[in-house]
């Protein structure tokens, strides 16, 4: 059998106004609201997100989906100017899967007067990995997602495990600060080769694209080796590292879930980066440390 996907009117608000308005009848209803923050460049991972939003609430609740580049984030020398903006397609995809509402808001419109004065301090876990590498990134992070959930006022929120140390900040925010968005992280979405589906795959020639692949067959050897503990985990990511020529590693790290020190035995996580050419590239799996 073959279903029609449902296509629901898709209401574009620009403004803190308009968003206000797009959610008014809603509100009224006492109805659910659930947010997907994105920069935009939307793919298959991005479009999982709002599939599970979606899920995860009524059919005359709203899901919300932002897309919004967020110049906070970014280092100087990074990509901010040339990352991938493709709004029609975006749209399509929101409508696609099922979103109510897209929250396209410009940098004035988020940041009236400028940079804001108060930010979100990430703490502890805010300095390793990608932390130490990009200072004031997960500032940035952590400020703009504050600022989305004090305008959408959402229920919960949908982020990808793709990105984890930053699924782990936010959970670790919305808890901290008594935020009541309940935070859902969602499993990330790979092409059938193992590469994580990213934006920033837009910048990979095809002889890159190859040599990306050197980061999720890593993870792989990883998790393959976690029965055998913590050492040959690492041991044998890093020999699939070491032997792609042309990937820059970054870091490699085998962590608990919450980023801290890995156990010996149970749940534990393994994260990589790497540079191959001008592109970062980042990339996680859960390991299971142990033969219990
Ligand atoms: P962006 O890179 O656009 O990612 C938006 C969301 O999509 C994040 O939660 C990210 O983890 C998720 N995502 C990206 N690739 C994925 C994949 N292959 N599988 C599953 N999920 C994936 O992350 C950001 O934007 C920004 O930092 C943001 C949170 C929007 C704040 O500006």
């Amino acid at each position: 059998m073959t279903t029609t996907p449902v296509r629901r009117p898709l209401v574009v608000a620009h403004t803190r106004a308009e968003l206000v308005g797009a959610l008014d009848e809603t509100r009224a209803r006492r109805g659910r609201v659930a947010l997907v923050p994105t920069m935009g460049a939307l793919h298959a991972g991005h479009a999982a997100l709002v599939d599970e939003a979606r899920a995860r609430v009524e059919p005359g609740d709203a899901v919300v989906v932002s897309v919004f580049v967020n110049p906070l984030q970014f280092g100087p020398g990074e990509d901010l100017d040339r990352y991938p903006r493709t709004f029609d397609a975006d749209l399509e995809v929101c409508r696609e899967h099922g979103a109510d509402v897209v929250f396209a808001p410009s940098v004035e419109e988020v940041y009236p007067g400028g940079d804001p004065q108060v930010t979100v301090e990430p703490g502890p876990v805010g300095t390793v990995l990608e932390g130490a590498i990009r200072p004031g990134h997960y500032r940035g992070v952590l400020t703009v997602v504050a600022k989305l959930f004090g305008l959408v006022r959402p229920d919960l929120a949908v982020f990808g495990q793709k990105d984890y140390q930053q699924l782990v900040l936010i959970r670790r925010m919305a808890a901290d600060l008594c935020m009541g968005v309940e935070v859902v992280g969602a499993a990330t979405v790979r092409e059938p080769s193992g590469l994580a589906l990213s934006s920033r795959n837009a910048y990979l020639d095809d002889d890159q694209k190859r040599l990306a692949l050197a980061l999720s067959r890593a993870l792989r050897a990883g998790a393959d080796a976690g029965p055998r503990g913590a050492e040959r985990v690492l041991a044998d990511a890093t020999a699939v590292l070491e032997a792609a020529e042309g990937v820059e590693l970054d870091y490699l790290a085998l962590t608990d879930p919450d980023l801290g020190r890995a156990p010996e035995h149970g749940e534990a996580r393994l994260l990589v980066a790497a540079r191959v050419g001008a592109t970062r590239l980042i990339d996680n799996t859960a390991i299971h440390l142990g033969g219990r």
